[in-house]
Formats: C-alpha cells, structure tokens, sequence
C-alpha cells in the first residue's frame, strides 16, 4: 500500500508500503493513485514528495505478480497521473529505484538521492524491456546511447553516476527524504511544462541507423540466444522514430511479446531460485540453516595452483586473514605473484583498498595451527589429501573446521583420517575461483549443521553463491557433467565433428560447446580422475576399451590426452591453437584424421547426425543424471541444480537451467527421446530414463515448482 501524510502542512508525502523492497504490487499502485489523487485535491498541498519506507525508494514491479491475473490500477496510466499532475511531485530515492522503480521517478518532475542509492533498468535480466515508460522516458532525458547502455545490459548505477548523467536532480549525503521535501517547497507553484519527459523531443543521434545497427550486432553477440536485450534495442529505437503516444504503444507491443515469451518466465524462475536455495535444508534433512556459523577470521589455504590462488584472493577480499602455504618453492613464488596481481586488479576495479597484508605465506602445513578454517586444495589425490587431513586433525587447535576444495572425492574418507569428522565439509569453487559465483558446500553423512552452517555463511562473505549438495562421486555438477561429455565423444565416435557439436551447443546458448570447454580448463585434469579412477585402460585393451561389462565407453578423450593434446595449455587439444596457451580453436586436420581412423580401427561407420540429436543426446543425458541426483537425495530441489548449471558451467540463463529446461520441453517428450535413443544405444546407461523421470512423467509432468513436494515423499516411493 501508499500511506499519506502531510510535512509542514503544504508538502504531501506518499511512503510506499511493501517491504522488503516496496515492490509496486496491485495494493502499492492502488495505494500510490489514491493518495495522488488526495494530494492533488487537497489546497493547502502545493507540492508532493514520493518516497519508500524503511529507506528504500523501490525495487520495481512485483515479480510475483507476474505468474498471476494481473489485478489493480496499471502502471503506466498510473505514471501518466504524476507526470500531469499539476503540483510538482519529487522523487526521494534511498537505497535502490529499480524497474518500475525508476520509471515511477522519471514521472516524477524532479528526482533527489541519497549518495547510496543505486539506480537502473534492470528489467533485461528478467527477459523484459523497461514496459512503463522507461525506453521512452530514458533516451528523452539522457540521449539514446547512454539509455541503450543502461537498458540492455540492466546495469545498475550510482547516484554519483545518475546525477552525471542527468537521470537524477540532486545527490544528497544525507536524507533523501528531506532534502526532496526542501527541494518540493522550493518548486511549489513553479511551470511544470518542462519537468514533463515525455514531453521532450528525444535526441536522435546522427547516424542514428548506423548507431542502432553497430549496437543491435554488439547486443546479439553478447546475447548469445537471449531475446530481450535486441527488443530493448527496438524499443529505444521507437522512442527516436515515433512521437511519444505511438511510442508507447510500440513498448506495449514489445513488452508483451516478452512477457508471454518463454525466456522471460525462465528467467523470473532463476530469479526466485537462486535466492531461494540458502533457505532449504539438505536432501538429507541437516538442518544446517537454523544452526548458527561460527566466526570465521582467519583461514588457511592449503597449495597454491590454480584453484587455491583464486581461493587466497577471494578470501582475502572477504576480509580475513589468510595462511597461504605451499610445499613447492618454485610453485610459492608463482603463486605469491599471481595472488598480488589479482588482488591489485581487483582493488583498481572495485575501487577498495588493497589487502596484500592480510595474507601470510607459508612452506608447511603447521602454519595452519591457529586458524579457524582450513581449505585444502593440492592435487586430486585421495593418499595425499588423506595424509594431509591427517596432518590437520593433528596440528590445528580444536574446532578447526577442515574443508576440501576435491572436484568429486568422498568427503566421508576424509572426515575419517581425522579426529572429528563432525567438522569436515567440502567447498568445492570454481575456476578461476576468485571469479566464478558458484560454491558446492559438500556435506558428509557425519558433516555436523554447524560445520555446514559455517562453511554456507563463509561462502557468502566471499560473495559465493553457495548450494548445499549430498557426498557422491563428483556431487551435482561434475556428476551430471560426465554423462553430457561421453554422449559428446559418442557423436564422434559415430561421425560427428567437435565443430558440430559445439555449433549445436554454442546456438543453444552456452558460451562454448562441450569441446572447446575442454580445451579451456584442461583435458589432463578429467583424464587423471579418470586414471585414478581405473577407468583408463591400455590401447593394447582393443575393443574391451569400449565396451565394459556391458557398457559403453569411449576412450576418446585419454587417447588424446596420450598424444600429450591437452587443449590450450598444449596449444592442441579437441582444436588446434596458434601457440601453446593460445586462445583462439581451429578445426585440426590431425583430429579429423585420428577420428577417421579410430572410426575404422573399430569398425564404426561415420553417419549424419543431425543437429536435434547432438542436443538432445547431450542434454537429456545430463538431464537424466539430474533426476538421478534428486532421486538419490544429493541434491535438495530442482532449483539447486539449475543454480548450480547456470552459475558455474554456463547454462544459458534464459533457459532457467537444465531441469527448468526439461520441464519446458515436457517430461513426457523428454521421457520419449530418452526411450528412444536408450533403444539405439542400449549399451549406454546414461540414456535409460530415470524412475523418478518415469513417475513425474506418468504424474501429468507437475510443474517445477512442485517437484520439491513430491521429492519429500520416502525415497523408496519415487
Ligand atoms: N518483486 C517482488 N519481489 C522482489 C522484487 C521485485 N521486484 N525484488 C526483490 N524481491 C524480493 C526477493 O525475492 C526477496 O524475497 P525473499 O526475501 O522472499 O526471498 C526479497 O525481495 C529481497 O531480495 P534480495 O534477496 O534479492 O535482496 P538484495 O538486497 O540482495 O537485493 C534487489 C535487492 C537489488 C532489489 C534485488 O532483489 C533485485 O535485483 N530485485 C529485482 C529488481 C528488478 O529487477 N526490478 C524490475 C522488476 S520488472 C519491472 O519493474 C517491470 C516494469 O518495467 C514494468
Ligand atoms: P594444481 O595442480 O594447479 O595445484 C595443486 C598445488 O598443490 C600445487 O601447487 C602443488 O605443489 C600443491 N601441493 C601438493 N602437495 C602439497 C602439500 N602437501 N602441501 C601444500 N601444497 C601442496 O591443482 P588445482 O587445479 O588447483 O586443483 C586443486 C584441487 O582443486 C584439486 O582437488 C582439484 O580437483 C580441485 N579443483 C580443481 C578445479 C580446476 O578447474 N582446476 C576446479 C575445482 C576443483
């Protein structure tokens, strides 16, 4: 709701009502054209102040109501009555003016905010335009490239940046609210013609064509599938080509084919999903969210490769002290390097002091005696990760939680090399880790809620994303990772190219196909977990290579990896690179020709495959291996993994996440395709659907938001 009142007797104050975020729900609107209406009829009101409660302006329409019939007073006639009000109407903006949020205010005739206050049109993230007024109002206020910029991508701003750019009238380091009330005294009575937006004449660029064309290429680029940013684009493009009324109308146009589109409704869903994961308890019933973290403040990383500079920088960034310790004395001096070059970068970008003093290195393990938290991360080992748990249990002061950075060890043979087993969890990052938003917080069957509480809580001071996942081989990432790869070798296999089916991917949406992927982080890093875990076998092993007991396997990726191509690093992987490191995939001749005659080696004849096959075979096995997951309890929901595909493996956004995906598609259809590929290839586990597949299918396939319901029904049911 809008709660009236008056300041100094000739000043109206509306106060938005709807925490947390004032968003402008049906009662908020109704509430903000009741009050208007009183504030304009009332004679002693000469001017009127629109502010939010609790020190945030607003964060825009209300999501929720998106699902629903829309109800209430709608949003652009609504901001149609302030712009012609004839008493002038400030904006008091504290905290954010998102959204709708925004676009309330740029009806508004005059704008003041607080210094902390962030501003912007995000409604792109959402698969959405700005659809009350924004893509006219913006570009009339502050010329049409600033407004493309901030409309596609969805960036918010400062207040700093808003006055600059002419988005707001006043900054204040104080009360917004007061300094609007000042500012609304000191208006009243004043011409209000030229404090109208949508009155104004919008800027055309010269050129303008060509400025539209160079930004709608550069949108599509970075879109990768995604819609809305190019129909922003368009929308902006109206506010040049039209008058305002038709304008306006073309935004409800566009607006509308967004709403209804399938983007839009994954994206809202990945919404609420990534801010909903924290709040469940695990698959296993651990109720780590009621248990109270212990203070973390200083913490030890233990090796600095890849992983443990990246976990050192984030660490440090979060604000605590970090023994960085590393046996290899060449490795140290790298690693040192490498950790105060990111730290300096990211203080420059970030614009935050530098924290280089917070870490001490160290060659032993015993400079990790005091610390409260200790992150293992030395080489995918299970005897040298067991030794040094051991060494851990031994040396650190009691409590000490001990976590593990393994991409798919178990974590309960771990917990057993040490004294208390309560206190062991995995944090599994990502690379690079001091980048990437994505932690898996691995909880053993004996991980105490506190230990896993703790190792939530330290995540998210690190600015982490955290999910909670069950103890598996791999977890939920890799895990669903491995049956989405083979699937991929398969195709070759069977006459595909790497090029195919990363194109089929890459137009999918995913940043790299599958191969090219590989390249990037390493083929060596997969094929020593799959050596360690025996499933390497020689080539003198023949056809048994490929078939083991009964299954198929494609040995593709460690012969290889035995030619010593281990992607970019070597400069020759799945691709050919300019140089070792090098960044850009060629097709390679050579890997055509090593397909060939592994193909004739084997007695397999190359096919056409089509484009449908490359992607469903791919996906619906990794798919596949998600209902697996939530049928064995490792993950907590369906919104977990899609979470966990989206921030950490480059699952395309607007495609919500795999599972949201296959609910898009229709479990019965992908029941079907699975059905029928697991019949050509009956040798392949993967490709035979799931029971829990099967049941929610033959269920009438629930929508997603059920599927948590129906998982807390006794396992041995599903
Ligand atoms: N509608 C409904 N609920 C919203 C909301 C919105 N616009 N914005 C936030 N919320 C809810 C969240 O779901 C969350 O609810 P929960 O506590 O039940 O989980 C709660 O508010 C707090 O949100 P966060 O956990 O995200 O809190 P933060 O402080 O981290 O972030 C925020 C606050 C920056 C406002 C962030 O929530 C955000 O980015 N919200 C979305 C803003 C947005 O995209 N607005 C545009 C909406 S579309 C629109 O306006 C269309 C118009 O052009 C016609
Ligand atoms: P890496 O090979 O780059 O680094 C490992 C480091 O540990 C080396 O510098 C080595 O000298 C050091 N080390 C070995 N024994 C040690 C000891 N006893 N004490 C101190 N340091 C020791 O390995 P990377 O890639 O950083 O992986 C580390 C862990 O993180 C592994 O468990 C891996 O599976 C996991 N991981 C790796 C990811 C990746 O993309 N590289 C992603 C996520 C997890």
């Amino acid at each position: 709701m809008a709660f009236y009142s008056r300041v100094s007797g000739s000043v109206g104050m509306i106060t938005l009502q709807n925490p947390p975020v004032n968003a402008l729900s049906a009662p908020v609107r109704q509430g903000i054209v009741d009050t208007i209406h009183r504030a304009l009829s009332e004679p002693e009101v000469k001017s009127v102040v629109i502010c939010g409660q609790n020190g945030t302006f607003c964060g825009g329409a209300d999501i929720k109501e998106f699902g629903a019939n829309m109800s209430g007073p709608p949003l652009v006639p609504m901001i149609h009555l302030i712009e012609a009000a004839a008493k002038p109407v400030v904006a008091a903006i504290e905290g954010i003016a998102l959204g709708g949020g925004l676009e309330l205010a740029l009806g508004c005739h005059y704008r003041v905010a607080n210094s902390k206050a962030r501003l912007g049109l995000p409604e792109v993230t959402l698969g959405l335009l700005p659809g009350a007024g924004g893509t006219q109002r913006l570009p009339r206020l502050i010329g049409v490239p600033a407004a493309l910029e901030l409309i596609t991508t969805g960036r918010h701003v400062t207040a700093a940046e808003a006055l600059q750019l002419g988005i707001i009238d006043e900054v204040t380091d104080h009360n917004a609210v007061d300094a609007a009330v000042k500012l609304a005294q000191s208006v009243a009575g004043k011409p209000l013609d030229a404090r109208r937006i949508s009155t104004y004449p919008c800027p055309r660029p010269p050129d303008s064509d060509v400025v539209f064309e160079k930004v709608m290429q550069e949108v599509r680029r970075h879109a990768r599938g995604a819609i809305a940013p190019g129909t922003c684009v368009q929308a902006v493009r109206a506010a040049v080509a039209l008058p305002y009324a038709k304008g306006m109308e073309r935004e409800k146009e566009l607006f509308a084919t967004l709403f209804t589109s399938g983007q839009a409704r994954a994206l809202q869903y990945y919404f609420f999903a990534q801010r909903a994961i924290g709040r469940w308890s695990t698959p296993s019933g651990a109720r780590w969210d009621t248990s109270k973290p212990r203070p973390v403040r200083k913490a030890a990383v233990i090796g600095l490769g890849t992983m443990g500079r990246g976990i050192t920088v984030s660490l440090a960034q979060a604000g605590l002290s970090v023994v960085a310790v590393e046996t290899q004395e060449k490795q140290l001096l790298a690693a040192k390097q490498a950790v105060t070059g990111m730290l300096e970068r990211g203080a420059k970008r970030r614009g935050a002091p530098l924290v280089l003093d917070q870490i001490k290195y160290g060659r032993s393990v015993q400079a990790a005696a005091d610390v409260d938290l200790v992150i293992e991360a030395v080489f995918e080992d299970m005897a040298l990760k067991r030794s040094i748990f051991q060494q851990l249990s031994r040396l650190c002061k009691p409590g000490t939680l001990l976590c593990t950075n393994t991409s798919g060890l178990d974590i309960d043979e771990l917990a057993s090399q040490t004294q208390s087993p309560e206190l062991v969890v995995g944090m599994h990052f990502f690379a690079p880790a001091h980048v990437m938003k994505l932690l898996e917080v691995v909880h053993g069957p004996r991980s105490s809620p506190e230990a896993l509480a703790t190792a939530m809580q330290l995540g998210k001071k690190m600015g982490k994303v955290s999910v909670a996942v069950g103890n598996c081989r791999c977890f939920v990432g890799n895990r669903m990772l491995r049956p989405y790869v083979m699937q991929a070798y398969f195709l070759l296999e069977e006459g595909a190219t790497p090029e195919q089916v990363d194109q089929v991917l890459e137009e999918f949406g995913f940043p790299m196909g599958v191969f090219k992927m590989s390249d990037l982080s390493g083929l060596d890093v997969a094929w020593r977990m799959r050596k360690a875990e025996g499933l390497v076998l020689p080539a003198s092993a023949g056809e048994s290579a490929r078939i083991r007991e009964g299954s198929r396997y494609s040995p593709l990726g460690d012969l290889i990896c035995e030619q010593g191509r281990f992607g970019q690093k070597t400069g020759r992987g799945w691709y050919q690179y300019d140089k070792p490191g090098g960044r850009v995939a060629k097709p390679d001749p050579w890997l055509h020709g090593f397909l060939e005659e592994y193909r004739t080696r084997h007695g397999l004849a190359a096919r056409r495959i089509d484009h449908q096959e490359v992607l469903e075979r791919c996906l619906y096995a990794l798919i596949n291996e998600g209902f697996q997951i939530l049928q064995d309890g490792i993950a907590a929901g369906p919104e977990d993994i899609d979470v966990i595909y989206v921030l950490g493996y480059g699952w395309p956004r607007h495609r919500g996440g795999p599972m949201f995906f296959a609910g898009q598609v229709g479990l019965d259809k992908v029941l079907e395709r699975l059905e029928h590929y697991h019949q050509v290839h009956p040798d392949v586990p993967a490709l035979k659907p799931c029971s829990l597949l099967r049941r929610l299918a033959a269920s009438g396939s629930p929508p997603i938001s059920r599927w948590r319901e129906i998982l807390q029904k006794p396992r041995s049911q599903l």
